[in-house]
């Protein structure tokens, strides 16, 4: 169990006081006695450190060593102090206090935890204290022999919570004399119930049923699962999301043999085998009808039997999977800097149909890369000085919830880009390519000038993707940094345009602007903003703006909603006055806009 901190000013964190216990250790619960206080200073560790006197090891409640407490080097909410336990605890309470002597403290932090320091989870309230381990390695089971034929009707109850390696496999299986079964099976990462109350010799029973919950379920954290089952009537829930279901039909019960199977379905007779892919993965709170099936299992009560090799820890794996809760979190990795190569691979998976995957910037200026998903396809697009964007596609359906593997390799003149088995190659312009320092992972954009002034950026040129995770794509602002961030968007004509005149009857569309946003985006990010400005001014000279003769209007604009409007800027829509005229001092006080004074002078 450990803990990160997330900052806001220069803070200090202390964590545990009370209560704790270590859980099935025999030990009768010791609810009130501090854990943290108690561990050697080695058993901290933080991101940073104002100085050593600030460390992490002194960030134990009531002391007074070092400097009073941790304090980071700087202040931002990536700041982390971890706790390693030495062992599985349960933590009741975590207490925190502000640096001695000091007017320091934290305000808010998240709490995590890891079995091993690798894998990582944010605690949630709802979490369930841990109990017994039991490991299945793919080619292992469990069979318990329940008791003894209970009266009916009886009422099943099974939940455990899982922990899978890989993808597919069987978790538990009870069947009967006549092909009835049930069946808790993971496939491709959804969790299948299959329930058949059919009696294969009388056709006219109840039809099979088959339940499919959760997605991505094989992501190496913890989920539970609670199946109720009485005759017919299933609740099966998975983390927190319950399907109620009854099987229509004439007969209604279950005619089951008193033994259920844990992690696979081994056939019946004396060496045992698989008939199913089994379970690679860990099991814990494993309960059936309230009876603890692992801790029977550990104590090799004869009720149960052991096929294969089961074992009563979970192993770390290898490599742990990163999950992007939001479109805004990402990850930031060194890259090889100064090679004249860009080498990466990585496995993702994902439902959605469009969202980024890695941005890097070749160095010199000699450009940068952005890999993302869009329509379930995978892009590279590669933005090289002085020309347009060039993209290649490669894959098709990627945004099916399975791992897909990519691999990006740059070297002279050429990117490629493998997303499984299919490869794209896209021709770079300039031949040396010197990669840049960092690669970004997951989200690569910030969604407005805001967010970038509160990450403390400059003004200057940046992407902004004003819809986040949806389907519109970054576009280039300029954010001008003020009392308040400014979003400037610019168009693509010149800044003057000389408008001649057309006669009338057959008005010219003069000019139009092509922004570097798409209409979408624009109002995408206007939709964040809480102001926004347009200016369009015409420098009319002697050219009248109404036809004197009849009032109408001789210039206008168009906006994008395609109304047209008749007044310029300095002015208001509905004024029909130039700003001179607002103001008072036009040339010609018959008038209100210089311009239909027909003067030369001003
Ligand atoms: C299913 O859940 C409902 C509501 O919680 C409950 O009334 C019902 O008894 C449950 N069924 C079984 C078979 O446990
Ligand atoms: C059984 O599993 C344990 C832990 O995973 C492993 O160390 C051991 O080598 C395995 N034994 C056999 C016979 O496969
Ligand atoms: C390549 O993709 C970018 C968006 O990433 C787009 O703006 C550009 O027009 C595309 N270029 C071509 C040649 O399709
Ligand atoms: C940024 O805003 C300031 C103050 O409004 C303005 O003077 C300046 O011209 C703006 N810069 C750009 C590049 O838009
Ligand atoms: C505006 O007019 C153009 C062409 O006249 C048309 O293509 C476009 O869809 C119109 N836009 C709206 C919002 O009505």
């Amino acid at each position: 169990m450990a803990s990160a901190a997330w900052a806001v000013l220069q803070v200090l964190l202390l964590l545990p006081t009370h209560a704790w216990s270590p859980v099935g250790a025999g030990r009768p619960p010791d609810c009130d006695a501090p854990l943290a206080s108690a561990l050697p200073r080695s058993s901290f560790s933080s991101s940073s450190e104002l100085s050593s006197s600030h460390g992490p090891g002194f960030s134990r409640l009531n002391r007074r060593d070092g400097a009073g407490g941790w304090t980071p080097l700087v202040s931002n909410k990536y700041q982390w102090l971890q706790i390693d336990l030495g062992e599985r605890m349960e933590v009741t309470a975590v207490a925190t206090q502000g640096g001695y002597g000091s007017s320091d403290w934290v305000t808010s932090y998240l709490l995590m935890f890891s079995d091993g320091g690798r894998n990582w989870k944010q605690y949630r309230r709802e979490e369930s204290i841990w109990s017994e381990v039991v490991y299945f390695d793919g080619q292992s089971a469990l069979l318990y022999k329940l008791d003894k034929k209970p009266l009916k009707p009886v009422r099943d109850v099974i939940s455990l919570k899982f922990k899978a390696i890989q993808s597919n496999g069987i978790l538990l299986h009870r069947e009967g004399q006549h092909g009835n079964h049930i069946t808790l099976e993971l496939i491709k990462g959804k969790l299948v119930f299959f329930l058949n109350s059919g009696n294969a010799k009388l056709p006219t029973t109840i039809a099979p049923v088959t339940l499919t919950l959760g997605s991505l379920l094989d992501d190496q954290h913890w989920h539970s699962v609670l199946i109720e089952l009485l005759d017919t009537q299933v609740n099966f829930t998975v983390d927190k999301h319950t399907h109620h279901f009854q099987a229509k039909g004439e007969s209604s019960y279950l005619d089951l043999n008193f033994e259920i199977s844990f992690g696979g379905i081994p056939t019946s007779g004396r060496a045992w085998a698989f008939t199913r892919q089994s379970f690679h993965g860990c099991l814990e709170n494993l309960y059936y009808n309230g009876v603890d099936v692992t801790e029977l299992a550990k104590k090799h009560k004869p009720q149960i039997l052991m096929m294969g090799n089961v074992s009563f820890s979970c192993p770390q794996p290898q490599t742990v999977p990163v999950t992007f809760l939001s479109s805004r979190s990402y990850l930031a990795l060194p890259g090889n800097s100064g090679e004249d190569k860009v080498s990466v691979t990585f496995q993702f998976r994902t439902w959605n149909r469009a969202g980024h995957l890695l941005f890097g910037e070749l160095q010199r200026g000699s450009g940068s890369f952005v890999l993302f998903l869009k329509d379930g396809k995978l892009k590279l697009s590669l933005f090289q000085p002085g020309q347009s964007p060039r993209n290649v596609t490669a894959g098709a359906g990627l945004n099916d919830g399975q791992w897909h593997s990519v691999s990006l390799s740059a070297k002279w003149s050429h990117m490629n880009v493998v997303v499984d088995d299919d490869t794209a190659v896209q021709p770079l312009l300039a031949v040396l390519i010197d990669s840049g320092d960092t690669y970004y992972f997951g989200a690569l954009y910030e969604q407005s000038c805001e967010a970038h002034k509160h990450r403390g950026d400059p003004s200057g040129l940046y992407y902004i993707d004003a819809d986040g995770s949806g389907p519109l794509g970054p576009f280039l602002v300029y954010c001008n940094m003020t009392d308040a961030a400014w979003t400037v968007v610019r168009h693509g004509g010149p800044d003057a345009v000389t408008v001649r005149g057309a006669p009338s009857g057959h008005p010219r569309s003069a000019v139009s602007f092509a922004y570097a946003a798409s209409a979408g985006q624009l109002r995408a990010a206007v939709s964040l903003a809480e102001r926004c400005e347009q200016r369009l001014a015409l420098r009319c000279g002697t050219a009248r703006r109404p036809d004197s003769r009849d009032g109408t209007p001789l210039s206008w604009w168009v906006g994008r909603t395609n109304e047209t409007h008749t007044y310029w800027g300095g002015s208001l829509p509905d004024a029909q006055k130039c700003t001179c005229g607002l103001e008072g001092n036009c040339i010609d006080s018959q008038y209100y806009c210089n311009c239909d004074a027909g003067r030369n002078e001003w």
